[in-house]
């Protein structure tokens, strides 16, 4: 049935949705939604949510508007619930005109030439010219299985293959043109658009085929080309792997918003069925409507670079005044220099899981964006600080969540003060201007502020037991831990106080206090006792890492191993921490010591 364009926004914008849905099921207001048991599934607590432009169940998945509303609680058909709610709304159906006719039968006619176009490039990737194009996808890891779940073709070396093929079935140049697979050259001429690629298609949240983007084998620039903008496919709504997470999602896996096709897909392969991506650029509103009907609480998982800290950044902005309790964000931090693909290739399923295990509430993300990444020293910057903490928690529509953002966000900007710290808590990845150099520590040196990083914060030993034992250390660092060790076998919890006067008690006193000391080397700032544990841990392995790297790189080994056993939350925080210092020692960092 073609309807003219714009008639059935029109009858939705008239459809008051609550009092249609409240014909059936009794709803409560909930901030600005209602809310319900679902008339789709058996439930005793309600976890059904009416908007002013649709409903989903977050129970069983149900997802519609009134039309859809109409035909499911009905059994109607699309023309006779269009039908209906029209009649209720005083609106006169209109007839279909010639051209909306014309175009939906264009829409049908450019849908089968984009999947014949994949079965074009699919099967070509199987075939002897595709070689290179599938040792490629297989040395990336992937296995046939995903290759042919996803897709995955080759596009031929030159331009003419899908002409020369799709022709053969009366499909034409013009055809071809809208279907975005050919664009006028500058004589007007249609030349193929994607030649020499690994053809990645880009399918619609029902699965049908859109449009596609290809990837340059090696280092050919753009390294991925996505099709033009046509009548079925536009990049703003599009979300890469948008079919497949709609099942997985709801299974109740983790939706993961990730950068890349090839995140999307390696991710997929190591069991997180749920990830999608957009296309090369920044989330938009369809998108981020598109995520909440699979979740809640969809995860951002960008980059570890600055990239992919703006982009974090901008998605949060994107976000705030979409925001209510039933729709947020989290967002999940990746070791600089990573992404979801390289990361699972190296720690596998586990370490992707401690990565979202680790995903922040947005408010705690937020706090650390708005940070910028420095530290507001004067009052001035302070003030600044502050304002925008307060101008983001406004800028949320729902009141009640605008209020306890607000308070969140001050807490958090109080407690800092108090604490006499860097208000953002742990140091921030972003490029921050560093501090200059200070002289480069001794082996001895470093060994010294490994044990002034355990005198602070001592219930580390547990994790770092082994390692601090097998340090080469001078004979009163070694009296030093010696009674450290004495006093974490007889104690029950570690408590750096308590360590303290034992230590005094044992006469180490001014062993302690020279461990402690700001000379030769200031300490850094993860020995200091309001250092977040997990900064401290962090710290220490990156400095133990400077002193043996081998071993760093064994303890990361063994760790995940032990991690992929346990999976508990202190073997993910071990892992987090190794990560995060074998990272920053790749990326030539000098330890915390010049923090
Ligand atoms: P990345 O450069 O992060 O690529 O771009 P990637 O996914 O890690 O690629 P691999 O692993 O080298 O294959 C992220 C996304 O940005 C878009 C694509 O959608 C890509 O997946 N992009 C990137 C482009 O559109 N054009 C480009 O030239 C590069
Ligand atoms: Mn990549």
């Amino acid at each position: 049935m073609a309807l003219p364009p714009g008639f059935l926004d029109e009858l939705r914008s008239r459809t008051p949705l609550a009092a249609l849905v409240g014909r059936r099921v009794k709803l409560v207001r909930s901030g600005r939604q209602w809310k319900g048991c679902c008339p789709f599934h058996e439930e005793k607590s309600p976890s059904f949510y009416v908007y002013d432009d649709g409903f989903h169940c977050f129970g069983c998945g149900a997802h519609g508007d009134a039309i859809s509303f109409v035909m499911q609680t009905q059994g109607a058909s699309f023309i006779e619930a269009v039908q209906q709610l029209a009649a209720e709304a005083g609106l006169e159906v209109p007839k279909p005109t010639p051209e909306a006719e014309a175009a939906e039968r264009r829409r049908l006619a450019l849908g089968e030439v984009l999947a014949r176009a994949a079965e074009a490039y699919q099967r070509r990737l199987f075939l002897p010219e595709g070689k290179r194009a599938l040792a490629y996808l297989r040395g990336r890891g992937l296995t046939e299985e995903t290759i042919r779940r996803f897709g995955l073709g080759w596009s031929g070396e030159g331009r003419g293959m899908l002409i020369a093929e799709l022709g053969r079935d009366g499909v034409t140049a013009e055809g071809l043109v809208e279907a975005g697979l050919m664009t006028r050259s500058e004589d007007g001429r249609p030349r193929e658009f994607f030649f020499g690629r690994v053809m990645f298609p880009i399918r619609d949240r029902r699965g049908g085929v859109v449009s596609f983007g290809g990837r340059a084998l090696g280092d050919a620039q753009p390294k991925y080309l996505n099709g033009p903008e046509t009548g079925l496919f536009s990049k703003r709504r599009s979300l890469y792997g948008l079919d497949l997470a709609r099942e997985a999602a709801q299974r109740g896996a983790a939706v993961v918003v990730v950068e890349g096709y090839m995140d999307v897909i390696a991710l997929h392969q190591a069991g997180f069925s749920a990830a999608v991506a957009p296309l090369g650029t920044a989330l938009t509103e369809d998108q981020l409507a598109a995520l909440w009907r699979l979740s809640p609480a969809p995860i951002l998982c960008f980059d570890g670079d600055a990239a992919g800290g703006r982009a974090a950044a901008r998605a949060a902005e994107l976000a705030l005044p979409l925001l209510s309790p039933e729709r947020t964000l989290r967002v999940a931090a990746l070791p600089n220099g990573e992404d979801p693909d390289t990361l699972v290739r190296r720690h596998g399923a586990a370490g992707f899981q401690a990565v979202l295990d680790a995903a922040r509430p947005l408010s705690d993300a937020l706090f650390e964006l708005l940070g910028e990444g420095t530290a507001p020293v004067t009052p001035e910057q302070r003030a600044g600080f502050r304002a925008r903490l307060e101008a983001a928690a406004a800028r949320i529509a729902d009141r009640g969540l605008a209020g306890e953002y607000r308070r969140a966000l001050l807490d958090r900007f109080f407690a800092a003060r108090r604490r006499g710290n860097h208000p953002l808590g742990v140091a921030h990845q972003s490029s921050a201007p560093r501090p200059k150099p200070r002289p480069v520590a001794s082996e001895d040196e470093r060994a010294r502020i490994l044990a002034a990083i355990l005198l602070r914060h001592i219930d580390l030993l547990r994790d770092v037991d082994e390692a601090f034992g097998s340090l080469e250390l001078p004979p009163w660092l070694d009296r030093l831990r010696g009674a450290i060790h004495a006093y974490a076998d007889r104690a029950g919890a570690l408590d750096s106080r308590q360590l303290m006067n034992h230590l005094t008690e044992a006469g180490l006193a001014a062993e302690a206090a020279r461990a402690l000391a700001v000379v030769p080397v200031p300490l850094p700032a993860c020995a200091a006792p309001e250092a977040m544990p997990a900064e401290a841990e962090a710290g220490w392995w990156h400095i133990y890492g400077l002193m043996y790297r081998g071993r760093l790189e064994d303890e990361v080994a063994a760790a995940s191993r032990d991690f992929a056993e346990r999976a508990d939350a202190a073997a993910q925080r071990r892992l987090i921490a190794l990560c995060a210092a074998r990272d920053a020692l790749r990326r030539g960092e000098q330890g915390e010591l010049d923090a």
